[in-house]
């Protein structure tokens, strides 16, 4: 849809005219996975596949939603209301519901209603964050019509709470990060424990990064997320015994191996072992990359595919058949599923001139085992929300 579109649409809608349009950017990780919540690092980056708003204020105390995915009814309530929606068809209307009571528990000066034209051209489940670009969508609508004086890194916190409290998944601070401080050509760097960050170029020479998405919908992943979530505070909690430590993301290879003795069961041995293998995998790999050691990036990409599949158990046929299938294409130097796992998107790095190459033999391989097509993208590294 273009921007004329999205603005007929709004007035298709709501019987006025809008007034702005913002953008939000969905992500990938470049590596990093199932690392945030347990105090590592990630990689990730905001990319151009995301969420469009036309907002146009209201002079009365509603606040009026319409999806142009969803293409239900418009989900209405007041600014005051702080319950989260129950209905399944409402549900969707959480993520932006939780930025507006958040904010406004804050004592943010949000004191008129909005209406809200959304639409997205990230697929819906397909791993590449449509939920924390939906947060972050909201949050900088409200920062910029509202003009609320709130720091980004602020913003991004309260999409992980909304995330949290108000939808209910426990996940880490990855996908907000990622989307509301995205820049342009480059990944993030990011220490989860602290949220010290760096910004650092995407230098991918003669290569670039295609996001192969399983089209599979993921509607075991929430518990199956929680549950790793849960795992991985049992692990720390045995570890904590014996070690000063505030999250598993504080050891290094061989101190998991030395204290591994207190974890004496095969689930919470492999759940750690990926944590702490993943983290110190995702360090080596911004220092490869900045070395211009692109084999090594590739390698350290696959594998942490190949731990996210037998140690931490998230894959699944539709990532796996994605990530080897890429791993035999030439110039390729890694692939990898990416994101909570067990459907959405693998990402691959192969050169240039071979990417039309990749995807049809990727796809092919994809139609033939999975039984339906795979979809597949460039991506281009984009700036976090705006307005447009
Ligand atoms: C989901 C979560 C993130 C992160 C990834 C796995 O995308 O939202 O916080 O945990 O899974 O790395």
């Amino acid at each position: 849809m273009n921007q004329q579109t999205l603005f007929d649409k709004y007035q298709d809608t709501f019987g006025v005219e809008g007034q702005d349009l913002f953008f939000s950017p969905g992500r990938i990780n470049v590596i990093g996975e199932h690392t945030d919540y347990n105090g590592g690092h990630v990689f990730p980056c905001a990319i151009s596949l995301g969420t469009y708003a036309v907002y146009g204020a209201r002079d009365d105390d509603r606040v009026q939603l319409f999806s142009g995915n969803m293409e239900g009814d418009v989900v209405s309530f007041t600014i005051t209301d702080e319950q989260p929606e129950e209905a399944d068809d409402r549900k969707w209307a959480n993520y932006f519901k939780g930025m507006l009571v958040y904010l406004r528990q804050r004592g943010f000066k949000i004191d008129h209603g909005f209406n809200l034209y959304v639409y997205g051209n990230l697929p819906y489940g397909a791993g590449l964050s449509s939920s924390a670009s939906i947060e972050m969508l909201m949050g900088q609508v409200l920062k910029d019509e509202f003009s609320l004086e709130i720091d980004q890194i602020d913003l991004v916190k309260l999409g992980q709470k909304t995330e949290n409290d108000f939808v209910g998944l426990n996940s880490g601070i990855m996908d907000q990060f990622a989307v509301g401080m995205g820049k342009k050509d480059n990944a993030i760097f990011l220490d989860c424990n602290t949220l010290e960050y760096k910004y650092m170029p995407l230098e991918l020479g003669d290569y670039e990064i295609v996001i192969m998405s399983t089209n599979k919908k993921h509607s075991l992943a929430a518990s199956a997320y929680n549950d790793r979530v849960a795992e991985c505070g049992e692990a720390l909690k045995r570890l904590q015994t014996k070690l000063d430590i505030n999250s598993l993301g504080e050891i290094d290879e061989d101190t998991f191996d030395e204290y591994s003795y207190l974890l004496n069961d095969e689930t919470l041995l492999k759940r750690t072992r990926h944590a702490v293998f993943e983290n110190q995998r995702t360090i080596q790999a911004t220092k490869a990359m900045t070395a211009g050691d692109l084999e090594k990036l590739g390698r350290l990409i696959n594998a942490s595919h190949v731990s996210l599949h037998f140690d931490y158990e998230v894959s699944g046929t539709e990532l796996d058949t994605l990530a080897e299938a890429a791993w035999q294409q030439p110039g390729v130097l890694g692939a990898r599923m990416i994101g909570g796992g067990f459907a959405g998107s693998a990402i691959a790095i192969v050169k240039k001139d071979q990417a039309e190459n990749l995807k049809e033999k990727v796809g092919e391989i994809y139609r033939q085992k999975v039984g339906y097509d795979a979809s597949f993208y460039d991506a281009e590294i984009v700036d976090g929300p705006h307005k447009l």
